[in-house]
């Protein structure tokens, strides 16, 4: 059986991750209070500790937009933290999984992006993710980085709840067109990655470290914002509850807002699933049964 030891239990991945991996083996699930990547001090004695075999990295300083004003709370939490886990994973040779993301482009390139392409972070959070995908590979243990996009659970805020709580206060909601790329169920994510893990059987640092490095994986497919809000309109449980009428099309400039965002930032999931044979459902599966689960 595994010892897993996973950092960031109560976000959206995190929460999944500890029902994912638990038929894995032992998880040791850790948040605030008990680590601050803020602090790193508080980060080498829970590793030790732990001893863990895999180390799955599920913390991250997520508020884009809060993110322009705090550079160097952001940079210690997404970059510095995540390269002194690697490097003490290298260390105890125990695999570090990692997560990403597609802010990391600049969502020009008009088609899906791959692992080949050159990030051009917009803003201090896409920098912060770069730098901490950089620091994790180069620490040279049995490292993954999965970049992933458009995040959502129902149990904590997400876009998806967000426009079901609009569609509840607003006769018609405008979202936006020209910002599209891949939504990624946390619960389909947090089953993907135990999967990979398990495929490794009874040596799966070795096994991940032939196969250490980046990877895209996201939600299978990509919408536009407003697409993405019709479909969840669609699958809403409770549909009598909605006041929503419309949904009209605006753009991005349309609001502004601290951070800027790439337009297009899709991912082509194509090497994960060469690499593993796995890959996540088509976006508007995942996201019907995350409406149905609730
Ligand atoms: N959300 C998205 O749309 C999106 C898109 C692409 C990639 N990603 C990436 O996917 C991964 C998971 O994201 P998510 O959406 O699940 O994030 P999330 O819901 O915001 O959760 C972040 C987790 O990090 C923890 N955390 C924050 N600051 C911390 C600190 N200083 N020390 C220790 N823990 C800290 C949070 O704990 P508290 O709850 O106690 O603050 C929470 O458990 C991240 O790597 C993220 O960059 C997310």
């Amino acid at each position: 059986m595994l010892n897993i030891l996973l950092l960031g239990n109560t976000g959206q991945l995190g929460w999944e991750l500890e029902r994912s991996l638990a038929s894995l083996g032992q998880v040791t699930a850790v948040d605030t209070p008990a680590i601050n990547l803020a602090e790193p001090h508080s980060i080498l004695p829970v590793i030790r500790q732990a001893n863990p075999q895999v180390i799955i990295n599920a913390t991250a300083y997520t508020a884009v937009d809060r993110a322009e004003n705090e550079p160097g709370l952001v940079q210690a939490i997404n970059a510095h933290a995540p390269g002194l886990l690697a490097e003490e994973g290298a260390r105890l040779d125990a695999a570090l999984i990692h997560y990403s993301t597609d802010y990391v482009f600049d969502g020009t390139k008009g088609c899906p992006y791959n692992e080949d392409d050159t990030p051009n972070p917009l803003g201090v959070y896409g920098w912060s993710k770069l730098s901490g995908e950089q620091a994790v590979l180069q620490a040279g243990g049995a490292a993954l980085v999965l970049r992933t996009s458009w995040v959502y659970s129902l149990r904590r805020d997400s876009f998806v709840t967000k426009v079901l709580a609009w569609a509840r206060q607003q006769p018609a909601l405008r979202l936006v067109t020209d910002q599209v790329s891949g939504p990624t169920w946390a619960r389909a994510l947090a089953e993907i990655t135990a999967l990979l893990l398990a495929r490794g059987g009874s040596d799966p640092v070795g096994w991940l470290a032939e196969r250490r490095g980046l990877y895209h994986l996201g939600g299978d497919g990509y919408c536009s914002r407003l697409e993405w809000g019709q479909a969840i309109l669609h699958l809403d449980q409770h549909p009598e509850e909605q006041l929503t009428q419309t949904i009209a099309p605006a753009l991005t400039v349309d609001f502004p807002t601290p951070a800027r965002r790439p337009l297009f930032s899709a991912l082509d999931c194509s090497h994960f699933t060469q690499t593993f044979g796995l890959q996540l459902p088509p976006w508007q599966t995942a996201l019907r049964l995350a409406m149905e689960a609730g």
